[in-house]
């Protein structure tokens, strides 16, 4: 349908956002002929999508379900998930001319192509459809109209101005990376309406060591290494990567998610054997073996190394007592870590928590006691894995707003 061009200062809808979720949103309304204006505050739209998956974008993943998202509710996403699907983000893309290719567990990226790639996608449509986006413009504040509609306020270009539609769809996104565009708004104007907040934390996060075990991280500083990581919410096999300040790598970003300060953390170092049987076996074979001969086939010299000062290296596999095996497999299988902390917003991926599922339809995502206006993507309480789960989340709550404003 040709979009409704007649008044050229009316909008069905003001988004505020140009990232995923609202130029997702602006692209799926123009098909629907509805007419919208994203207001960006960036001098450029996407900006998260442009340095995502290291500039190539994992922009969905083939498993995706509901059970890979962190959420007050965690039935809030199903509806928007069955409404827009992976296929429908797959399919989207591929008309536009970007192929997926699978890197790993189920993550998409383009193939042989790039993220600014994705973000032209949806600068080309908005031009096609005739809609409109006004970068360098800050949304101030929202307000309720004596109609029923919204007062927008904005500044741009040192100047103050208000804008008027009958709905508003929040998708100014979540908290981390300030120096991209992150702010508090979502957040600010669903208090500022009396909606609920979930507390927000940064997830996707690094994580830090601090005191007399910094030393032996920081000596496996750039060390990267399969792992088993869990707590008693969640576990994840994929790589961790120390640092000299503490803990990286996909598997510990993962657990970041599922982790609060003062919680501890473990690991398994040989998540795909089991380091008794392994001795119990080569000790009838070779007893005379060093414990460090045994390590340094499993792992890298520095990693067997650094274990030295917490194993007895030097016994042979034979001459283990009961103790001994109990303190390898302990510390292979079961390494405890405390982290001091994390590395905050400017680190983080994401935002956990975040406006309420509570207040939202999940079906229209709109807010149950304020018509008209809209909340999604990050700013909603709905916080995926990594591995291109939230760019999905992005996308379906964008659709979904779109057939509702
Ligand atoms: P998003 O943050 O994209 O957009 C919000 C927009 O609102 C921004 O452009 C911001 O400038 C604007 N805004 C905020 N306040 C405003 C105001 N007051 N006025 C006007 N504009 C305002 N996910 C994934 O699935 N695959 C991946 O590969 C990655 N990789 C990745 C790497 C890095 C380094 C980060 C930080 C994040 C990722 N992510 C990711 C997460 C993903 O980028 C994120 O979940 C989505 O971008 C969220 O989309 P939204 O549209 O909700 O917010």
């Amino acid at each position: 349908m040709a979009p409704n061009l007649t008044k050229e200062t009316q909008f069905d809808a003001i988004i505020i956002g140009a990232g995923a979720c609202g130029l997702m949103c602006a692209v799926q309304a123009g098909f629907l002929g509805k007419r919208t204006l994203i207001l960006e505050h960036n001098d450029k739209p996407g900006a998260k999508i442009l340095i995502s998956g290291g500039g190539r974008c994992n922009y969905t993943n083939l498993y995706t379900s509901p059970d890979q998202f962190i959420s007050q509710n965690p039935h809030f996403c199903k509806s928007a998930f069955s409404q827009w699907t992976v296929d429908d983000s797959i399919a989207f893309f591929e008309t536009y001319g970007i192929t997926g290719a699978e890197k790993t567990l189920g993550q998409l990226f383009p193939e042989g192509g790039k993220a600014k790639d994705v973000v032209k996608v949806f600068t080309d449509l908005l031009t096609n459809l005739g809609q409109e986006m006004w970068l360098n413009a800050k949304v101030l504040d929202i307000d309720t109209n004596a109609d029923g509609g919204f007062a927008v306020s904005y500044e741009r270009y040192g100047k103050q101005q208000s804008i008027t539609a009958p709905s508003v769809v929040v998708a100014s996104g979540g908290l981390p990376i300030s120096k991209l565009g992150a702010t508090d708004f979502g957040m600010r104007v669903a208090r500022k309406f009396g909606l609920k907040v979930t507390e927000t934390a940064p997830a996707l996060v690094p994580l830090t060591i601090t005191g007399k075990d910094l030393p032996w991280y920081g000596q496996l500083s750039g060390s990267s290494i399969f792992c088993r990581v869990w707590n008693d919410k969640a576990s994840f096999e994929e790589n961790i990567l120390f640092t000299h300040w503490g803990l990286s790598g996909p598997a510990i970003l993962q657990i970041s998610s599922y982790w609060k300060p003062g919680e501890s953390i473990f690991i398994d170092m040989l998540p795909d054997r089991n380091i008794t049987e392994l001795i119990t076996t080569e000790a009838q074979v070779n007893g005379k073996q060093l414990l460090q001969t045994l390590l340094a086939g499993l792992y890298t010299k520095k990693f067997a190394e650094a274990l030295a000062d917490r194993l007895p290296i030097h016994k042979t596999l034979g001459s283990l007592s009961k103790a001994d095996l109990e303190t390898i497999d302990n510390l292979l299988h079961h390494f405890k870590v405390l982290a001091a902390g994390h590395k905050g917003y400017d680190k983080a991926e994401v935002m956990r928590g975040g406006v309420s599922t509570d207040e939202l339809s999940s079906k229209t995502l709109e807010a149950k006691n304020i018509p008209g206006l809209f909340f999604g993507g990050e700013c909603v309480d709905v916080t995926g894995w990594l591995g291109g789960y939230n760019f999905q989340w992005a996308w379906a709550s964008g659709f979904v707003i779109a057939q509702n404003i």
